[in-house]
């Protein structure tokens, strides 16, 4: 055994145990909010879901893949809360996408099944966290692109006596991950193919240049160039002999193309639950500036914490609240003419076109520029049936830099 498979061989037994414990306890993904607790109670800033607006997005994209005959496994990379997987399992998911060896170890402890890694992962450690997964019961798959990839899965699954389902990832023309679709693809496939433990069922692309590409017609023609890619890239697989049934890919901004091109079996959809500044002004279908397919259901709840100035006021949401690393500011919900500008920290400044300003101690709640990092920034999510919090949902799976 060289040293690579024993390191592979111990993580999966140490991390085995772990995993198998939290499978079979299931975590409480939601727990129930104090008896009382309001939005103008919360201390802020806080992150709040508007449940009315949540419900209708998880709705909306669940009857639109029934009606397109096509699957989805929506990407908790958005949300990374069990409490969520579970809603969008119940309308009809296939399963979880994750970005992360955490966000996968939440979602397997909270029950789900059809956890796919997306993420390249090279080394071992991680290998052996995802195959202690699925020898502790969990129901994972794989994106491998890459052959030290393939090659670290292998020695891993054999050390653990264990089959890992995998997908080939295609690089369709983000430049991210992925080996090149076509020929490139069909060789990694076979280099896949020639470990015993690791079945291949089909391909992942992910198309990040399409997906906020401002205008439909222009989205559509982006995408369509890069999945067709990839429905070719799943042909010749078969063409192969490989048993490639699957092609997931698309986004919050393509389900509407993805899901009309033959070949693609489920959608990647993560931003959709929640929507974001980003992702209003893509535009939509009929030409309409703001992109409203789905609603804005995520906001920061603030407080006006100063009023010193006749010409702005300070909010107590800064840069560790609101991630503001987009191009795209906060924007204020339910107040008209309002611009957010970033003041630090722990503050915004607020000014207005109109010139009314709100007064010291008013509420605002602001749309996130780009949900997922936001939510990054938080431990738990308010979900809120108008005024009232109904329920507290813990983000289970915040970014894990390091831990050995
Ligand atoms: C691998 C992958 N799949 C799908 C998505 C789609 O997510 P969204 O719908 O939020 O654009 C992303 C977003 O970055 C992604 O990285």
């Amino acid at each position: 055994m060289d040293r690579r498979t024993f390191l592979a061989g111990t993580m999966t037994s140490s991390v085995m145990a772990a995993a198998s414990a939290t499978t079979a306890v299931h975590a409480s993904a939601a727990e129930s909010a104090p008896a009382g607790l309001t939005k103008a109670t919360l201390p802020t800033p806080a992150l709040v879901v508007d449940l009315e607006a949540f419900e209708a997005n998880v709705n909306k994209l669940a009857d639109h893949c029934r009606e397109a005959k096509v699957g989805f496994r929506p990407h908790a990379k958005t949300h990374k809360c069990p409490a969520i997987a579970q809603r969008q399992m119940a309308a009809g998911a296939k399963g979880i996408c994750t970005a992360t060896v955490p966000e996968a170890e939440a979602m397997a402890a909270a029950g789900i099944r059809g956890i796919l890694l997306c993420s390249p992962i090279v080394d071992a450690g991680k290998i052996g966290r995802m195959v202690a997964l699925a020898s502790g019961g969990a129901d994972v798959m794989l994106a491998v692109g890459s052959e030290r990839q393939a090659k670290l899965l292998a020695e891993a699954a054999e050390a653990a006596r264990v089959d890992m389902a995998v997908l080939v990832d295609l690089d369709v023309g983000d430049r991210r991950t992925g080996s090149l679709p076509g020929e490139p693809a069909v060789e990694l496939a076979k280099i896949i193919g020639r470990f015993k433990r690791l079945h291949i069922q089909g391909v992942q692309a992910y198309a990040g240049h399409a997906s906020h590409t401002v205008g439909f017609e222009k989205r559509l023609e982006t995408s369509r160039i890069a999945m067709l890619k990839a429905a070719e890239t799943k042909l010749l697989l078969q063409k192969a002999g490989f048993d490639a049934k699957i092609l997931s890919g698309g986004s919050t901004g393509t389900y509407n193309i993805d899901s009309a091109i033959d070949g693609v079996t489920e959608l990647q959809v993560g931003s959709y639950i929640f929507m974001d500044v980003d992702y209003r002004r893509i535009g939509g279908k009929d030409g309409q500036a703001i992109y409203s397919d789905f609603r804005p259901s995520l906001t920061v709840l603030t407080t006006v914490v100063n009023a010193t100035h006749a010409d702005r006021v300070t909010v107590d949401a800064g840069t560790k609240a609101l991630d503001t690393t987009t191009a795209n500011l906060p924007q204020a919900k339910d107040w008209s003419g309002l611009t957010y500008t970033k003041a630090g920290d722990e503050f915004g400044a607020l000014t207005s076109e109109g010139g009314k300003l709100p007064a010291l101690g008013d509420r605002l709640e602001f749309i996130v520029p780009h949900c997922d990092p936001s939510v990054n920034l938080y431990d738990r999510l308010y979900a809120c049936r108008g005024e009232k919090v109904e329920a507290i949902w813990p983000v289970a799976a915040r970014r894990e830099f390091a831990k050995a």
